[in-house]
């Protein structure tokens, strides 16, 4: 092997030998650097004869060349090497399980809710909304309650600036519903061609003073409203049962309607329920009041009560959850208590 051989092999051997890019780079120092082997070479061809430079200078720029190869070489390796162990370090591990996120949910009575309007939307009803605060006017008189009317002492409630209270049941929503729908078909009306039947419900927040395990200050009612040329007491069997037994999902759930008392509806009577089998099996539960609704409320709609008959019901989607799910205290569902709220997710 000749001198530049073994110089070319040196540096190969060294730079193999530098672990880290700075080693690397000393190591280059030593034959490629200032005063560097290679370096020194080349300042040596200046003694020497042009020809001799020729092929003198041409040998060790073959020598340099190789260096500089095995020194890239190097670079690449040692550049490869600290990618992998970065990689290695910084690896993910996919098959960890993901980080779960805590998902909401709806309230039980929402989801009530959701269910009595999906019942009855696909029987046609439509579902309206309206303020809790309401005037004397809709959540009583127009109910055909008058100021004097003993009805009222049942009713009792909050009672806000300016003679609003906070509504004491969904009913108001029969007379605002109806005035409007009755507005829009008017001259239709007058003109005796009728107009499309009125079949609504209204669920939403009711409010009186009361508190115990069955009455929350603040509850929930639906209120269903159904009024046409040709529509009878039978319908409104229909309709109740139907959605009872869909709501409960039991097919042999009986209904009784028992004569009662409301000012806006005459005849009135209480929708029971009962069921034949579970834990309540045998019992009658009182689920919704009803009735035909009365001829000074169907005026107060705008309509003649000769002509336009109607139905309305009321019912406690909170007590509908109480005994869907077999909870015996109502104050649990608005006491806040995540631990029992999750329980319905
Ligand atoms: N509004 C009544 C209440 O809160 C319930 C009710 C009874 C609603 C009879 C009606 C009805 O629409 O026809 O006690």
């Amino acid at each position: 092997m000749n001198e530049l051989d073994s110089l070319v092999a040196s540096a190969q051997t060294l730079f193999a030998q530098s672990a880290t890019p700075a080693e690397l780079e000393n190591a280059k120092a030593q034959f490629l650097g200032k005063s560097g082997r290679i370096t020194e070479l080349m300042k040596g061809l200046a003694a020497l004869s042009v020809e001799d430079k020729k092929t003198r200078g041409a040998v060790i720029n073959q020598a340099k060349q190789a260096i500089e190869a095995a020194l890239n070489q190097r670079r690449q390796d040692l550049a490869d090497a600290e990618l992998q162990a970065q990689l290695k370090a910084e690896a993910l591990d996919v098959t960890l399980p993901g980080r779960a996120r805590a998902n909401g949910g709806l309230h039980p009575v929402s989801l009530t809710l959701e269910r009595i309007e999906a019942i009855f939307g696909s029987m046609g009803f439509e579902v309206a909304d309206g303020p809790e605060i309401e005037t004397d006017w809709f959540n009583f008189t127009a109910l055909n309650t008058p100021e004097d009317h003993p009805a009222r002492s049942m009713h009792d409630t909050f009672y806000v600036e300016g003679g609003h209270l906070l509504r004491t049941h969904t009913s108001p929503m029969q007379i605002r519903h109806a005035v409007q729908h009755v507005k829009r078909y008017r001259q239709q009306i007058d003109a005796g061609q009728g107009m499309p039947e009125i079949r609504v419900i209204a669920p939403g927040r009711t409010y009186r003073v009361d508190s115990d395990a069955t009455h929350s200050p603040m509850f929930h009612q639906c209120e269903g409203l159904w009024i046409g040329e040709n529509v009878s007491f039978k319908d409104l069997k229909v309709v109740f049962t139907d959605f009872c037994r869909t709501f409960f999902e039991s097919d042999d759930l009986v209904l009784r309607f028992r004569p009662s008392f409301f000012p806006f509806t005459e005849p009135s009577a209480e929708i029971d329920i009962q069921f034949a089998s579970g834990p309540l099996a045998g019992r009658w539960l009182e689920v919704a009041g009803s009735g035909q609704v009365h001829p000074n409320v169907v005026r107060n709609m705008g309509l003649d009560p000769e002509r336009f008959i109607g139905f309305a019901f009321g019912m406690g989607p909170d007590r509908l959850t109480m005994l869907r799910y077999g909870v015996n205290d109502l104050r649990l569902f608005f006491d806040g208590d995540i631990r029992f709220l999750r329980q319905f997710q």
